[in-house]
């Protein structure tokens, strides 16, 4: 069985979930392998409203497998929050395996990431204030503390006790900030080590079980494309690799077992916090695009920015995941407008760019978009769909524009967030299928 990745396109809040959730059906267990509670999304399952920030939400289907791997950064007060809260919604959370090695976010990580931050003055990033960056580079720096850590008492107190002196050195001489304790991390830690402590294991031997077991993978991604650390809109990225190849590296999955790589587009782009965005709308189309798609972020509550679709993006992000199909998601949040527009390249002065410039912000800094108009699609027309077939003519023509300019086939779009508003499209793949192709 291949295991199938699902990643975001362009700057994140795709609504990978949703997609998630319907190939969860199918998968035996679902992986996530980067980022931390800087992640936000809502899944809607049964009636019921699901907010996940650090949980691969494959915990809502019985009988799957959700690992946070080793490329995750957690909070381990956020996710003791998160597994109460499924808890007293009824979900069942004893398939929920938690990598020893994924890094731990502690207090001054989100200290030092809110003074960092205002440090950064106009060149701050926005980031999400969650401790991200700041536990990340610890991990490189080798002064992290992981997961397997806050069960082993000794292990815990001797990396604290060479950690902490040089975090309150740069707290209170850089920044003037409170320090920390190692006794009072020990304690803060104590309060949910007895909920963590029974998920807590070697997440890598368990993926490598499953595989020779023919286990059904899912890996669910973080953030997205544009946002990766190394290939993303540097320095306006975070501190993981959300591409396709993050789920090798953080979880100890070959590439080899990789057979299907799925992007998750939205029918128009979004990003959050700071950066060029050539496709941005800074008028009332990207208002009304704002209200329909309720586009404030799950984590910070923070309105999205917003413009039409940046299809010479996607197209870099097809090369970079090396796409092998895309979900199409929020056409009805499109539906009503007259004309829709679809960035289809990048000009600088009176040259055409012939390829995204990812890495060099200054270049994108000057590029213009180059926009193709469409015929818009009325809002009925999608809201009454049950199937791909009864689209709205208009909204399935903007659709083969997408997969066109993309140069992969759409294997899913969605109208709606609800399970029954995402339709596979005819002679695509089913998400069974999907597995093992
Ligand atoms: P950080 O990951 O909190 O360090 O933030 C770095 C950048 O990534 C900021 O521009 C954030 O707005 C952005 N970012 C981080 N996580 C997400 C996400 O889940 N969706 C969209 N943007 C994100």
């Amino acid at each position: 069985m291949g295991a199938v990745v699902v990643v975001g396109t362009h700057w994140g809040d795709e609504a990978k979930g949703k997609l998630v959730d319907i190939l969860c059906q199918e998968a035996d267990a679902v992986i996530r392998y980067g980022g931390g509670p800087n992640a936000g999304h809502t899944v809607q399952f049964a009636g019921t409203q699901y907010k996940f920030h650090l949980i691969p939400s494959g915990v809502l289907t019985p009988g799957v497998i959700s690992i946070m791997a080793d490329g995750m950064v957690i909070d381990p007060w956020t996710l003791t929050e998160e597994i109460n809260a499924l808890v007293a919604k009824g979900i069942d959370v004893s398939g929920l395996r938690i990598s020893q090695n994924a890094h731990v976010i502690l207090p001054y990580h989100r200290d030092l990431d809110m003074h960092e931050e205002t440090a950064r003055g106009k060149a701050k990033i926005g980031t999400t204030g969650r401790g991200v960056g700041p536990c990340y580079a610890d991990k490189a720096s080798r002064v992290g503390i992981r997961m397997g850590d806050i069960i082993n008492p000794a292990r815990l107190r001797e990396r604290l006790e060479q950690i902490i002196p040089l975090k309150n050195a740069i707290l209170k001489h850089v920044f003037q900030a409170d320090t920390y304790t190692v006794d009072g991390i020990i304690k803060q830690l104590s309060i949910v080590t007895e909920t963590l402590a029974p998920y807590i294991c070697d997440t890598q031997a368990l993926a490598h079980d499953l595989m020779d077991a023919g286990s059904k993978i899912l890996f669910e991604g973080a953030q997205a494309t544009m946002l990766d650390l190394d290939g993303g809109t540097y320095p306006f990225v975070t501190s993981s690799h959300p591409i396709s190849g993050g789920a090798t590296i953080g979880t100890g999955i070959p590439p080899t077992a990789i057979s299907q790589v799925l992007g998750v587009v939205k029918a128009y782009t979004t990003r959050v916090g700071s950066g060029t965005f050539p496709t941005e709308l800074l008028d009332e189309r990207g208002d009304r695009i704002r209200e329909r798609g309720h586009e404030y972020g799950t984590t910070t509550g923070r309105p999205r920015r917003c413009g039409w679709l940046d299809a010479f993006a996607l197209k870099h992000s097809v090369r970079v995941n090396g796409l092998t199909g895309i979900h199409i998601g929020h056409l009805d949040v499109l539906a009503g407008f007259d004309e829709v527009q679809i960035c289809t390249g990048y000009t600088r002065g009176d040259a055409a760019l012939n390829r995204f410039p990812s890495g060099d912000v200054q270049l994108l800094d000057g590029c213009e978009p180059v926009f193709e108009t469409l015929p818009g699609w009325d809002e009925a027309g999608v809201e009454n769909a049950t199937s791909y077939d009864e689209l709205p003519t208009n909204a399935k023509a903007y659709v083969a524009r997408v997969q066109e300019l993309a140069g992969v086939p759409a294997r899913f779009v969605s109208v709606g967030p609800g399970r029954e508003q995402t339709f596979q499209l005819p002679d695509s793949p089913s998400a069974a299928d999907l597995f093992s192709i």
